[in-house]
C-alpha cells in the first residue's frame, strides 16, 4: 500500500512510526512531515489545506490510503476532497468537524443526545451574557465558539475575570471564533481523555491518556498544546470507560448518523470524571497530540489495519490487541514557549539514541540547516518510552530527554506524577 500522512508534528510522526511497522506498509509518504520523519519516510512540500492539491497529489503517487493528522484540514474539508475524488481516508467530513470546529454545536448533540456535560448558554450580545454571568455566579467557564489555537477557554474563579473573558471574546479578540461564546457551569473533578474509533457507525475504543496541560511543574503557569502525556489513564477504569461509551460516545454518533453527518476517524473526547461518572468537557476530531505518541507507543502496527477499519466501515469485527503495558511522553520544548521563542538553535545528540519499540524520540518542530538538526517550533522532540509499569515508562523516557544535548531547550521533571502518587 501506499500511504499517505497529512501533517508535521509529533503526532505525525508517531503515526508515520507505527504505520511503518506494518507490513502492508510500502511507500509512505508525509505532508509535510519534519526532519525525524524524513528519516522514515519521504517528506512532501505540500499545502495540506488545499484540497484540489491534496487530491492530485495523492493522484498522482498512487496513493492507496491518507490519514489526516491535524484539525485544519478537516476543517477545511480536505478528507471531503479526498473521498469525492475515491480515495480511502481516515478523517471525518468537514460537516463532522463541527464536534471541534464549534462547541455551540458539541452542546447541541449533546443534548439532542442526552450524553452528560455541563450546563450551557451561548451568547452573541455582551449584555445578556453578562446578565446570565450574574444569574449562575463564579467559578464559570467561558468559550469562544469557534476554533481559537487552544486559547479560547476561560476558566473563571471570579465574576469579574468571568466579565472581562466575554468583553474580550465578543470585542474581537479571537476573529470569528469569537464572534459567539459559549458559557459553562464549571465541573470539578479529574480530567482524562478518551479515544475511540468510528466507521461511521460502530465505535471501537483505542486507548486514554492524561496530559499535562501547564507549562510548569506541578501543573502550574500557563496554558500549552501539552508538555507530556501518558497511557493508559488510570481515573478511565474500564468501568468508567463502559460508562462513556454506553451514555457518551454511541449516543454521540447516533445523534450524529440522524443528522446526515456520520462520524469517521478518531473522536478524542476530553472527560471530567467525578466520582466514576464520566461528563464531556470536549470532542477533538483528531489525535491529541502528545497523546497521539503514547497511544501509538502501545499499538504498533496494528494501528495502520484499525484505521483502515474505520475507513472502510469494518469496525464492527474489529479488536485492539492491548498489552499490559504503560507508556510516557516528554516534551522538550523551546525556552519561552508558550510566548515567544528563538528559532534555529541546533539540536545535539540525536544520533546516538536508541530506537526502539520501546524507545523513539518523536520529533515535532524540528528541520534541518546546513546537515544539522534545528528546531523550528515551540513544542520541538519527544521523548516517548513504553514500560510494564508507568514508573519504568517514565525512567526510560527521561533517560532518552537526558541523552539529548540541547541547551536552549526545557522540559518538566514531573510528568505523571499524579498518577505515580497514586500506585
Ligand atoms: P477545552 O478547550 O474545552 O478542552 O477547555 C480547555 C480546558 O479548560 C479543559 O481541558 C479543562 O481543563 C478546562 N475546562 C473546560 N471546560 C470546563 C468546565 N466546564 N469545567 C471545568 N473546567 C473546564
Ligand atoms: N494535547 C491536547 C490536544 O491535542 O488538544
Amino acid at each position: 500500500m501506499n500511504i499517505l500522512i497529512l501533517g508535521s508534528g509529533g503526532r505525525e510522526h508517531a503515526l508515520a512510526w507505527a504505520v511503518k511497522q506494518n507490513p502492508k506498509c510500502d511507500r509512505l509518504i508525509v505532508a509535510p512531515g519534519n526532519a525525524g520523519i524524513a528519516d522514515i519516510a519521504w517528506c512532501a512540500a505540500l499545502d495540506i489545506l488545499d484540497g484540489a492539491a491534496v487530491v492530485a497529489f495523492a493522484e498522482e503517487h498512487a496513493i492507496d490510503f491518507v490519514i489526516v493528522g491535524p484539525e485544519a484540514p478537516l476543517a477545511a474539508g480536505v478528507a471531503d476532497d479526498l473521498r469525492a475524488a475515491g480515495f480511502t481516508t481516515f478523517g471525518p467530513s468537514k460537516d463532522a468537524a463541527q464536534l471541534e470546529t464549534s462547541k455551540g454545536f458539541t452542546k447541541e448533540i449533546c443534548d439532542a443526545a442526552g450524553a452528560p456535560t455541563a450546563a450551557w448558554a451561548r451568547f452573541t450580545e455582551v449584555e445578556p451574557a453578562k446578565a446570565y454571568l450574574q444569574d449562575k455566579g463564579a467559578p464559570i467557564v467561558v468559550k469562544a465558539d469557534g476554533l481559537a489555537a487552544g486559547k479560547g477557554v476561560v476558566v473563571a474563579m471570579t465574576l469579574d475575570e468571568a466579565e472581562a473573558a466575554v468583553d474580550d471574546m465578543l470585542g474581537g479578540a479571537f476573529g470569528e471564533a469569537g464572534a459567539e461564546v459559549v458559557i459553562e457551569e464549571f465541573m470539578r473533578g479529574e480530567e482524562a481523555s478518551f479515544f475511540v474509533l468510528c466507521d461511521g457507525e460502530h465505535a471501537l475504543p483505542f486507548g486514554t491518556a492524561q496530559d499535562h496541560k501547564r507549562v510548569g511543574e506541578g501543573d502550574t503557569g500557563p496554558n500549552t498544546g501539552g508538555m507530556g502525556a501518558y497511557s493508559p489513564a488510570p481515573v478511565l477504569t474500564d468501568a468508567v470507560a463502559d460508562r462513556a461509551m454506553e451514555e457518551i460516545i454511541k449516543p454521540t454518533l447516533a445523534e450524529m448518523a440522524k443528522r446526515g453527518m456520520p462520524y469517521q476517524g478518531v473522536l478524542y473526547a476530553g472527560f471530567m470524571i467525578e466520582e466514576g461518572a464520566p461528563r464531556l468537557v470536549e470532542y477533538n476530531v483528531r489525535f491529541g497530540d502528545p497523546e497521539c505518541q503514547v497511544l501509538m507507543m502501545r499499538l504498533g502496527a496494528q494501528a495502520l489495519d484499525l484505521m483502515q477499519a474505520a475507513a472502510e466501515g469494518r469496525l464492527a469485527d474489529a479488536r485492539v490487541n492491548w498489552a499490559d503495558d504503560h507508556a510516557m511522553t516528554v516534551v522538550l520544548a523551546a525556552e519561552g514557549y508558550p510566548g515567544t521563542y528563538e528559532k534555529g538553535s541546533v539540536i545535539h545528540g540525536l544520533d546516538d539514541l536508541p530506537e526502539t519499540s520501546t524507545q523513539m524520540v518523536f520529533h515535532a518542530g524540528t528541520g534541518t540547516q546546513d546537515g544539522k538538526t534545528v528546531a523550528t517550533g515551540g513544542r520541538v522532540l519527544n521523548a516517548t518510552a513504553r514500560g510494564a509499569s508507568l514508573k519504568e515508562a517514565r525512567d526510560a523516557a527521561y533517560s532518552l530527554v537526558d541523552a539529548v544535548d540541547w541547551p536552549q531547550g526545557f522540559h518538566r521533571r514531573d510528568i505523571g506524577w499524579r498518577a505515580l502518587e497514586s500506585d
